[in-house]
């Protein structure tokens, strides 16, 4: 068995759980960590076992033996901190978004390709087993033809001029934090919509970051996809994927849920039947099996999360951000 040796850029709180998934895999070692304080990585290294620690992010890339790289900085440092680990012709998996814009994301894809090195973002939601299995559902036809789409990801975050939700230099605001999650919902759904049919609002706070956000994609053939994000109310964090011949109600915590009730109309009667596919861990495991098996696959970009699809997501945030007017 191949052990992959793992890297980890920014140790804050993602970072944490992700390294405590790794452990969950016999071929996974966590390897390196670099932080902005040696103090910071030399004690998460010792926490997590992890040989190499370093004061500098520059320098985890020079490490010997290291096989893949997370990034799980804020979102204005994804692009710089990709930059650095492909040109170094290390794979990378990071964190989303993405991208602080399209632009820096086509620079990012186009450094993997140059250097032919994998990327992906974590969108780990894809990899989720219960949310694997709603896609499949809806693929073998079980609720009919898919028609709307409905996601919400809201949660009561006191106000906190510093922390990186509300700081606008580091890219702060609900949607780039949560309401991407109904966002890749309906572009895994339904893909891209254009430009013209995205209807958007926002609320700002005091910092110039969305509070909360709406927005509508409508797409041929009589198909809807809502979304809601909010930083000021812990909302139920559902989604519903609506068929012609029934429902899949992803329960809360939709993006990485265990449970899923399949609700179909006989008649005017429904039948409901309920779901349950539980996991261990936090739920990072299973983008971390996967990047490795295409890594052993020695594929330079993932299939169930491909690059095009990072950059129309991408674009469809940027498309939002432009309705509401939130510029970075
Ligand atoms: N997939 C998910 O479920 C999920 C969940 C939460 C967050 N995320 C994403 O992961 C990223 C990190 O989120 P987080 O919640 O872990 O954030 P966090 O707790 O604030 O940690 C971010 C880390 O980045 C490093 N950093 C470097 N420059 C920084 C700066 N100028 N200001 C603040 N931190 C800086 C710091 O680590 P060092 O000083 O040690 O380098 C910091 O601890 C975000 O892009 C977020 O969207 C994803």
């Amino acid at each position: 068995m191949k052990i992959h040796n793992w890297g980890i850029i920014g140790l804050g709180k993602i970072a944490r759980k992700f390294a405590d998934d790794l452990r969950l895999l016999p071929n996974a070692r966590l390897h390196a960590v670099a932080s902005t304080s040696l103090e910071r990585a030399q004690a998460f290294a010792a926490e997590y076992d992890a040989p190499h620690a370093f004061g500098r992010y520059d320098d985890l890339v020079h490490c010997p033996d290291l096989d893949i790289v997370y990034v799980a900085t804020p979102h204005v440092l994804h692009c710089e901190n990709t930059l650095l680990c492909l040109e170094n012709n290390t794979p990378v998996l990071c964190e989303k978004p993405f991208a602080m814009n399209i632009g820096e994301a086509r620079r990012m894809v186009a450094a993997a390709r140059q250097n032919r090195v994998f990327l992906m973002e974590a969108l780990w939601t894809r990899f989720i087993p219960a949310v694997n299995h709603a896609f499949e559902l809806v693929e073998k036809g079980e609720i009919g033809e898919v028609h709307t789409v409905k996601a919400d990801f809201g949660y009561c975050m006191p106000f906190d001029p510093n922390s990186r939700v509300f700081n606008k230099a580091l890219g702060g605001g609900s949607l780039l934090d949560i309401g991407i999650y109904p966002a890749l919902l309906a572009l895994f759904m339904f893909g891209k919509p254009a430009e013209e049919d995205i209807l958007a609002a926002a609320t700002f706070t005091q910092t110039d970051v969305d509070e909360s956000c709406a927005f509508t994609f409508q797409y041929p053939g009589k198909r809807l996809a809502l979304g809601h994000s909010t930083i000021a109310a812990n909302t139920p964090v559902e989604a519903w994927l609506h068929g012609r011949e029934g429902t899949i109600r992803l329960h809360p915590r939709w993006h990485h849920t265990d449970r899923l009730t399949v609700s179909k109309y006989e008649g005017r009667t429904e039948v409901k039947r309920d779901l349950r596919i539980p996991y261990g861990g936090w739920g990072y495991a299973f983008e971390a099996a996967h990047v490795m098996q295409c890594l052993e696959n020695e594929m330079l970009e993932s299939d169930k999360v491909p690059l095009g699809f990072t950059l129309n997501l991408v674009e469809t945030l940027d498309a939002i951000r432009e309705k509401v007017g939130l510029i970075y």
